[in-house]
């Protein structure tokens, strides 16, 4: 009896475990959600030539090898140098960069995080919503401001192609005082990607800095399956095993 007990509370613990995983980071309420899929890895490539391009001038991404981008992103080794390793790495290597960290902390005020866990602390949600939450400020030294993290220090490195967004306030008297409140966007200078498209861009880059930040993902639910099936078959074994020992016991 204790066995069994024992095994379902394993069983529903681990559960729990796997479905509770996704979210870790507390996300706020008007956040849009990301809609990113980690088993797409079309996207997941575009995601990885996406961030080498534009993200990885600055960030690093000091936890993740090439050999298993290229292994999860089903890409050979000659794709992998030709199209995204820009650095004459090889391929055991990790995703680095060249800058140095005097320089950074020079230019942007603070260092550029290593983005190999980035997902996992502030959630996908939260980034596809900073990249895409980027409106033109002339107070602050980039000239714009971000209404997910407000303040921030990186520029809008996607304005090229996201173009530049004007904030639309809403002002309303609130108790005597006048609150002015950030309702939406409007582009004021164009990119070059329609608001469609650049949705497409940064969905692809999210899913690839979630998948970064967990690449075994999809292997621990694999077995996640096959150990909840071990727990099933001990259950059954414990129940057989219960009953022939008190069989006689009346
Ligand atoms: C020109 C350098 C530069 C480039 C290029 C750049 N970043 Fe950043 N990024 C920064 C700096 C600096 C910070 C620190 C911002 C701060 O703390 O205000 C930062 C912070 C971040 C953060 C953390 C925000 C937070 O909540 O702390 C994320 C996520 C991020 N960058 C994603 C990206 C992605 C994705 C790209 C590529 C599309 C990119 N960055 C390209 C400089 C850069």
């Amino acid at each position: 009896m204790v066995n069994l007990r024992i095994s379902a509370l394993a069983a529903v613990l681990l559960v729990g475990a796997l479905a509770g995983n996704a979210h870790a980071a507390g996300s706020k309420a008007d956040l849009e959600p990301s809609g990113i899929d980690p088993g797409n890895i079309n996207s997941l490539q575009r995601g990885a030539r996406n961030f080498m391009n534009y993200c990885s001038g600055c960030h690093s991404a000091q936890y993740v090898r090439w050999k298993t981008i290229g292994e999860d992103l089903e890409l050979s080794d000659e794709q992998l140098i030709n199209n995204l390793m820009f650095n004459a790495e090889k391929t055991f290597e990790t995703i680095n960069i060249a800058m140095r960290a005097e320089d950074a902390e020079r230019w942007f005020g603070v260092l550029p995080p290593d983005v190999s866990l980035i997902a996992r602390s502030r959630g996908s949600d939260y980034i596809y919503n900073f990249l895409k939450g980027y409106y033109i400020d002339p107070s602050k030294t980039t000239g714009v401001n971000n209404r997910v993290l407000e303040g921030t220090a990186m520029p809008h490195v996607l304005g090229g192609l996201q173009g530049y967004q004007r904030a639309i306030y809403e002002t309303r008297e609130e108790g005597g005082e006048t609150v002015k409140e950030l309702t939406g966007f409007e582009i004021a200078v164009p990119g070059s990607m329609d608001a469609e498209a650049y949705d497409e861009f940064v969905r692809d880059t999210t899913n690839f800095l979630a998948y970064i930040a967990e690449p075994i993902r999809s292997e621990r639910r694999q077995l996640g399956v096959w150990v909840l099936i071990y727990l099933l078959f001990f259950l059954i074994l414990a129940r057989m095993l219960k009953k022939q020992i008190w069989k006689d016991v009346k």
